[in-house]
């Protein structure tokens, strides 16, 4: 079925490991190329200047290939046709994502939802009984789940920033939601029409910094066989999230204050100053002002980025969010598996008194995990105390022995389960492993050690 151009699309695409641009489609059309001139820029010399077009219509959204080298849908070379629901497009070197549901940081294939209204907070809607159906929960586009008066506070702080073009600074642990945050201003900012370009900071390989961000002219650099735009100029009239700013390399510092104070840059090997209009959000987990203040982190760019400071609180200082969030993560299962499932208010007592060392990241996983595991309706406070003793053991465990393979219990083998599954679909990538597991790297080693997982080529 098509997708009327009423509800939202995206189109999500990864141009390196580190960058990645998510650009909104409503009625009208999405010009995808390597001209400056398109909406969605890709970067790459083998797409055309001007290589395929998205149009939004009243019926739904259609494709349109006008390139030299083809755009390809399941390897399919393509003139035009219809975009339904989910589909991955090719171009060039690069991978599209069409998608008709939400922005996950994680997944970007989950719950189908309803257009951002006047508030992304959900009613409560929490019933009495024993057992809640999920389903009562209604999502709203930007996913931001909770109803504490910190969420209520962070919405609203959400909402007065967007309409200015203030840097932001967004603070919290890990898996509170920055990402969700970053996005979510961008959307209700009136530069929602233009790309949402992320690039995760600690995640550039060496030395390419600069490049990433600035672009670099053909031949500025060995291996630099053409010239190649970077994130400030992909982001062209949108938003720049530098997610982990505090990994940012201590050279190009000084070049990105002068970016954001001149709004121009110069790529790599570039003499001719490039003007850009981008508005720029950046996160971090660290104290960058005590950073500044031990000068790791450049203080006039601490200041610069601080001009608006948003901190989100942690999981464990809101935990009236936490059966909410539980409630509307098993209805995303649901509606992804077709199996509903409800916690009993016993688990979720359970739940509310865990200190979420990964906060909503880390909720998350437990909710699904616990419902992969329950082959009844409800989910029992047995199995939810079962996986968090595994967690908290094992961010506590360092001095524990190694647990033999024979003597895990059925749960601790679900878990290696899914920690080699994710593993291989990261090819071992542990950082990118341990984000999508919703633990800490120094956790997913610890786990590694317990559970004997070793690197392919090292078993
Ligand atoms: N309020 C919320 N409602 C619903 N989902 C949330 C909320 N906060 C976070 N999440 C979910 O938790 C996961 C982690 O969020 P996100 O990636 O934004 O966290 P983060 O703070 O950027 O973490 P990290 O520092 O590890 O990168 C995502 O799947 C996100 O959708
Ligand atoms: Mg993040």
């Amino acid at each position: 079925m098509n997708e009327k151009a009423s509800t939202n699309a995206y189109l999500v695409v990864n141009l390196s490991e580190s960058q990645r641009v998510e650009l909104r489609c409503k009625k009208g059309e999405v010009l995808i190329g390597r001209s400056p001139a398109c909406d969605l820029i890709l970067p790459e010399s083998s797409v055309s200047r001007k290589h395929a077009r998205i149009t939004g219509t009243e019926f739904g959204f259609f494709i349109e290939d006008v390139s030299k080298n083809g755009t390809f849908i399941d390897g399919r070379r393509i003139g035009k046709e219809t975009l339904a629901g989910n589909t991955d497009i090719k171009i060039g070197p690069y991978e599209l994502h069409f998608m008709t549901s939400s922005l996950d940081a994680e997944k970007q294939d989950e719950l189908p939802t309803e257009p951002l209204g006047d508030t992304a907070m959900l009613p409560h809607g929490r019933k009495a009984n024993k057992i809640r159906r999920a389903s009562a929960i209604d999502p709203s586009e930007i996913g931001m789940i909770g109803d504490s008066k910190e969420i209520r506070e962070l919405f609203g702080l959400m909402k007065k920033v967007a309409e200015t073009d203030f840097p932001v600074l967004i603070i919290g642990e890990t898996g509170t939601g920055k990402e969700l945050v970053a996005r979510g201003i961008h959307l209700m900012s009136t530069r929602r029409a233009h790309p949402f370009v992320a690039v995760n900071c600690s995640a550039i390989a060496p030395g390419l910094t600069e490049s990433e961000l600035f672009g670099h002219e053909k031949g500025a650099f060995t291996g630099a066989l053409s010239e190649r735009k970077g994130a400030f100029e992909i982001a062209q009239g949108g938003t720049l999230f530098l997610d982990e700013v505090g990994d940012m390399s201590k050279d190009v510092q000084p070049k990105l204050l002068r970016a954001l104070e001149e709004s121009e840059i110069k790529r790599v090997g570039g003499t001719h100053p490039v003007s850009v209009n981008i508005r720029i959000i950046a996160a971090t987990n660290r104290d960058l002002r005590e950073e500044a203040a031990e000068k790791t982190f450049r203080k006039d760019l601490f200041y610069r980025l601080n001009s608006f400071p948003i901190s989100i609180p942690p999981l464990r200082e809101r935990n009236q969010d936490v059966g909410l969030l539980a409630d509307c993560f098993l209805l995303s299962y649901a509606q992804k598996y077709g199996k509903s499932k409800a916690i009993t208010d016993e688990a979720l007592d359970v739940l509310a008194k865990y200190p979420w060392p990964g906060n909503v990241r880390e909720l998350k996983n437990v909710i699904n995990r616990a419902a992969v595991l329950t082959q009844e309706d409800e989910i029992s406070p047995y199995i939810i105390k079962e996986l968090l003793r595994v967690e908290s053991h094992s961010i506590q465990g360092p001095g524990d022995p190694p647990a033999p393979r024979a003597a895990l219990r059925k749960i601790d083998l679900a878990e290696r389960e899914t920690i080699v599954k994710e593993l291989n679909r990261t090819k071992w990538n542990k950082t990118r492993a341990a984000k999508n597991l919703g633990i800490a790297k120094s956790t997913l080693f610890e786990k590694l050690r317990r559970y004997d997982i070793k690197t392919p080529d090292m078993q």
